[in-house]
């Protein structure tokens, strides 16, 4: 299983690689406003953190980057993306699950621009994208949850049909909010999850262990440690 960042904010990268060691980076447009900068030069800044890691590469690092959600048409799709893919090596480019948004991830991959087929809310959505090729499809947890749906399900039935059938095409549970999403995705068969920074650091927290903790440092405190 592979963990990437949802965020645009470099810092953030920066945190989550060098503290839990993130495979990848995963954007959308409403990570890069929350960035406060440019949408192209925030992208750029990812990719060159990338290639000053030695992380050059979608393979090494993967850095999902959107396009223009306005864009409706597939040419115009297809053109945003060779040019955003022209920038880095490291970008795979987000479209949305829609009727001219697969028609251009299929073409994008035809030439070798890999796509990441997002706003993916049903196992039905899930299958075009692995038919394709996409490298990456990105089923949202949290907005599904936040409205009362339990998602695990919905992940294990895209697992066993990407099994089924021998899909290269990774699944990314996204939009992951609490560490029990984190958990129930791990258990579903997901190849990846990307969830933001506080996920990452409350998911190894415990009240427990912070008690255990206690209970140590007395015991050390009425210790000759010398
Ligand atoms: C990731 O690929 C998605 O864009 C993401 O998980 C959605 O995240 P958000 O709900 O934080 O915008």
């Amino acid at each position: 299983m592979k963990y990437f960042l949802d965020s645009a904010k470099i810092e953030e990268i920066k945190e989550a690689y060098e503290t839990f060691g993130i495979d990848g980076v995963t954007t959308n447009p409403r990570h890069i406003m929350l960035s406060g900068k440019p949408f192209l030069q925030v992208i750029q800044e990812i990719a060159d953190w990338a290639k000053a890691e030695g992380l050059e590469g979608y393979e090494k690092f993967p850095i999902s980057v959107e396009i223009n959600p306005h864009l409706d048409d597939t040419q115009a799709m297809v053109d945003e993306g060779r040019k955003i893919a022209a920038m880095s090596k490291n970008f795979v480019i987000k479209i949305p699950s829609t009727e001219a948004g697969v028609a251009a991830a299929k073409r994008l991959e035809k030439e070798g621009v890999r796509t990441n087929v997002t706003l993916v809310f049903s196992p039905a959505q899930a299958i075009i994208p692995g038919k394709i090729n996409a490298l990456f499809v990105s089923p949202f947890i949290g907005w599904k949850e936040a409205n009362g749906e339990d998602c695990k399900k919905y992940i294990e039935d895209i697992a066993k049909i990407y099994d089924n059938y021998g899909f290269k095409t990774e699944i990314i549970c996204a939009a992951i909010r609490t560490p029990k999403q984190f958990v129930d995705c791990a258990l579903a068969g997901a190849d990846i999850i990307t969830t933001g920074l506080d996920v990452y650091k409350d998911s190894i927290k415990h009240a427990y262990t912070t008690q255990g903790l206690g209970v140590f440092t007395d015991a050390w405190d009425q210790t000759i440690t010398e």
